[in-house]
């Protein structure tokens, strides 16, 4: 089999793509809400259900630097997934392209063109327009170079008429796709 190897430093070794994005709502302590599109995540535990989100911590060249809602989750130990259709792709990447460490003033949810929506049990904001949103607690953090893998233990989930009914199902074709670009 023809392969190519790569190693750290070599072009291209850190490409992983594609995989699923979803967008993570969360609020600092003052309440300010923010939005961050994340890439990195999973369903990692079956019993209780985990998930796992990869937070930027650490300023390391020009893509890496501590989120702002790192920090609202850090302040809070609260925070929400939730989760696209294709529909909402000019939202998440407005989301993950605008930082409230850069621009404080920015509201995400105006940017974006989301609206807000009070949870069930967190103080974060669900985000209306994601036909699933998963509230969670920090249930356990891993400590990584450049990333924290947060571990959050689901305390509420929404799930949409849509997706109940059957009339939107949430399969890889038509999750949202995360491009290299
Ligand atoms: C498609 C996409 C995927 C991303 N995935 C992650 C991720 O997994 N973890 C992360 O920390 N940032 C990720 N980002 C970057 C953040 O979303 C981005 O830096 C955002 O502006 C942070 O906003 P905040 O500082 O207000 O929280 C991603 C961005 C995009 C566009």
């Amino acid at each position: 089999m023809d392969r190519q190897i790569a190693f750290p430093g070599d072009p291209g070794f850190a490409s992983f793509y594609p995989g699923s994005v979803v967008m993570v709502s969360a609020v600092d302590a003052a309440g300010k809400a923010d939005i961050c599109t994340v890439g990195a995540w999973a369903l990692v535990n079956g019993a209780p259900r985990l998930f796992g989100i990869a937070m930027c911590t650490t300023t390391h060249g020009a893509s890496y630097w501590k989120r702002y809602t790192t920090t609202c989750i850090d302040e809070t130990g609260e925070f929400v997934i939730n989760i696209p259709d294709l529909s909402l792709r000019d939202a998440w990447m407005a989301c993950g392209s605008v930082s409230l460490v850069r621009e404080p003033e920015a509201d995400k949810f105006a940017l974006s063109g989301l609206t807000p929506a009070v949870a069930a049990v967190v103080n974060a904001p669900l985000i209306a327009e994601c036909p699933v949103s998963i509230e969670c607690r920090v249930h356990s953090r891993l400590a990584l170079p450049t990333h924290d893998w947060i571990v959050g233990e689901p305390v509420a989930v929404h799930t949409a008429d849509r997706v109940a009914s059957g009339d939107l199902t949430l399969t890889w074709e038509n999750a949202p796709a995360l491009s290299e670009s």
